[in-house]
């Protein structure tokens, strides 16, 4: 890892003061967390996965004109991204019955959800990442109803596309989840899309054997983790050994 001054370590990511003036280096690490914390390990090369992933899927979000953090990738585990203020909500966007929401409700996984469901949670490890209401959003001043305006549109949007993406590489996006920030040019501040989108974030299952390609497999000590998230860069078309001269794009599946 390099030398730059540590801005913030969390679970899966280290931040590190940027080569200008409001932007920071995003370092991707192997290890993994679940279940807050109480389940830890190490999935050897899901940085460098994570690294090219995220950084697939933000190209493209800011190429149709979503605002993300994004900037470039520096190397295999590094991406410069612009400086934001995180707003501490996690907003999760469902398709299909999973996880948690399965469980607090009774709902068989793998049930479709009638419309797309978007549930926000406060961001505290102490507290594990409570579900709250857009009242206790604005009450509590974490984002105001302004935000939140832009905050859900954003994520319909992300939601619309990515599942598109997902779709014509035969994965299917059953839920995922966001961050979002405050990024600040001179007065005006704008909401931006933040963190990482990748396996670690997001619900990706083989859209014929339903087999999980995400970090569930962690989770749920289901095995071939590592290779779950390396199935979803081969059918993106960015696995690293091809090399940046070679992206070939996503892989249409018939
Ligand atoms: O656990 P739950 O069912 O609420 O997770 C919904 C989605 O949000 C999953 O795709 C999961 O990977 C993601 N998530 C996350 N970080 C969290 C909680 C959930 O990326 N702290």
């Amino acid at each position: 890892m390099s030398r730059r001054n540590k801005v913030y370590e969390g679970k899966a990511k280290v931040l590190f003061e940027g080569p200008e003036p409001g932007t920071l280096v995003q370092y991707f690490k192997d290890d993994a967390t679940a279940h807050n914390n109480k389940k830890r390990g190490i999935i050897t090369g899901k940085g460098v996965l994570n690294n090219r992933i995220s950084e697939y899927i933000m190209t493209r979000l800011n190429e149709i004109g979503i605002p993300t953090h994004f900037v470039r990738r520096l190397n295999m585990r590094e991406q410069l991204i612009k400086e934001v203020e995180i707003i501490p909500i996690e907003v999760i966007v469902r398709a299909v019955a999973a996880g948690s929401l399965s469980k607090r409700l009774g709902i068989p996984e793998g049930t479709p959800l009638p419309r797309s469901i978007v549930e926000y949670c406060y961001k505290s490890d102490e507290l594990d990442d409570p579900l709250v209401s857009e009242e206790h959003i604005t009450a509590f001043g974490w984002a105001t109803t302004q935000d939140l305006d832009d905050i859900l549109s954003l994520a319909l949007r992300v939601n619309d596309f990515l599942s598109g993406l997902f779709f014509g590489i035969g994965i299917r996006l059953v839920d995922f989840k966001l961050e979002f920030g405050r990024l600040y040019v001179g007065e005006e501040s704008r909401i931006v899309v933040a963190d990482e989108i990748s396996p670690d974030s997001a619900r990706l299952w083989d859209m014929v054997t339903g087999e999980k390609m995400d970090k569930d497999r962690f989770r749920r000590d289901l095995g071939k983790v590592e290779e779950g998230y390396q199935e979803v860069a081969r059918r993106l078309g960015i696995l690293p050994e091809s090399g940046p001269r070679d992206l070939k794009g996503p892989k249409v599946m018939q």
